[in-house]
């Protein structure tokens, strides 16, 4: 018997969506489609695969511990979007998932706060579970958006951070600019907003917020973006933030020395390069949702309209029916996500493939509505 602590006894490990790989030998079946972890359907990038080839040959180096290109493809990057940042301010992880856990892990101690939305990306609560941390949980508002009253309401002299997710997951709802200044006018200062802007490319909506827009207003923010998404590098992780270079240092003590290994480098690179990938990315994701929208209209299916690459839709009234249509699915070789744990046991979140991997979805999709109606 180990002894451990009662915040550890009380986590339920992250559930991944089912690899393809898996389904397929399970189920034996041949051609198996995965929409279940909000992944980039489009492929990975030409230009990053030629560069991960050839850096192959360098992997029995160590990476560069302070990512010095990579942290400089960021700061161009951003520059060609009007966006200033300084070398000092970026810091880069294992996904933005690690750069998270780094953000907390660093910043918060003793009996400090975190003010969260329910109903967001679940990594959130199990880092701050398993760091022991007292978190504040705000019920979202009725139609599935983050309350940024309830969030304000819920600030104490005790709230050390404040994380947002925009758009959030699994909802793919998203809080308007009007919403988030008055959220930076009501908070301290001295409050650390964590901005998970992780589905930012994708987000189109005229007053969505950018962060980066907002950094004067409250220096100690710290936008968390990802390479996972809309660049198609969930396999490699790489995520990274912005924030001021106190908290970027602060953070560079607390990670790993190689946090970022040298392909996952290489590769960031080249994506911030490939803007014809992003673009296309895009595009199909656009595409994607339309025809979703449509779809789902003429089943009268109810969903919420996403800013993000994947879309909750209601399966059925009864509480199994998000179970039992996740698992018809899974029979077709259509991996989509249950999303009980997230107090939607009768909706489903799909991740927007391409158009004929969305095609395959609606028919089979069809099909199940077909035995419980
Ligand atoms: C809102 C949000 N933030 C962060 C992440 C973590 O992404 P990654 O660690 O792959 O960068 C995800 C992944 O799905 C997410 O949905």
């Amino acid at each position: 018997m180990v002894k451990v602590g009662d915040n550890i006894k009380a986590i339920s490990p992250y559930k991944p969506g089912k690899p393809i790989s898996e389904v397929e030998r399970e189920l034996g079946l041949t051609s198996a489609i995965k929409l279940a972890s909000n992944e980039n359907p489009t492929g990975v990038s030409p230009k990053v695969k030629e560069a991960l080839i050839n850096a192959v040959s360098e992997l029995n180096y160590y990476p560069d511990g302070n990512a010095y290109y990579l942290k400089n493809a960021i700061v161009e990057y951003h520059k060609t979007k009007g966006e200033e940042i300084k070398f000092e301010e970026v810091f880069v992880g294992n996904g933005s998932n690690e750069v998270i856990d780094i953000a907390i892990r660093t910043l918060i101690k003793g009996d400090e706060e975190v003010v969260l939305s329910e109903q967001g990306f679940v990594a959130y609560e199990l880092i701050l579970k398993a760091a022991d941390i007292k978190m504040k949980l705000v019920p979202q508002t009725k139609d599935h958006v983050v309350d940024i009253d309830g969030l304000i309401a819920a600030v104490t002299p005790k709230t050390k951070m404040i994380c947002l997710i925009n758009p959030n997951n699994p909802t793919g709802t998203y809080y308007p600019k009007a919403q988030f200044e008055k959220l930076l006018k009501a908070v301290p200062q001295e409050v650390i907003l964590v901005v998970d802007e992780a589905y930012f490319d994708f987000a189109d909506a005229p007053d969505y917020p950018n962060g980066f827009d907002y950094r004067n207003m409250h220096p100690n923010m710290i936008i968390c973006r990802t390479l996972s998404k809309a660049f198609g590098l969930s396999g490699i992780r790489l995520g990274y933030a912005v924030s001021t270079p106190e908290i970027v240092d602060y953070m560079n003590r607390v990670r790993e020395p190689f946090n970022t290994n040298l392909l996952a480098q290489v590769a960031g690179i080249a994506a911030f390069k490939d803007t014809d990938y992003l673009k296309n990315a895009i595009k199909v994701n656009k595409e994607g949702k339309e025809y979703l929208y449509k779809e789902f209209n003429r089943l009268g299916i109810e969903y919420l309209p996403t800013q993000g690459n994947f879309m909750l839709f209601k399966v059925g009234e009864a509480q199994t029916s998000g179970r039992d249509c996740y698992d018809y699915l899974l029979h077709k070789g259509v991996i989509v996500r249950p999303v009980a744990n997230y107090g939607f046991p009768n909706w489903l979140r799909l991740s927007i493939g391409l158009k004929e991997q969305n095609e395959t979805f609606i028919k089979y999709f069809e099909e199940f509505l077909k035995t419980i109606r």
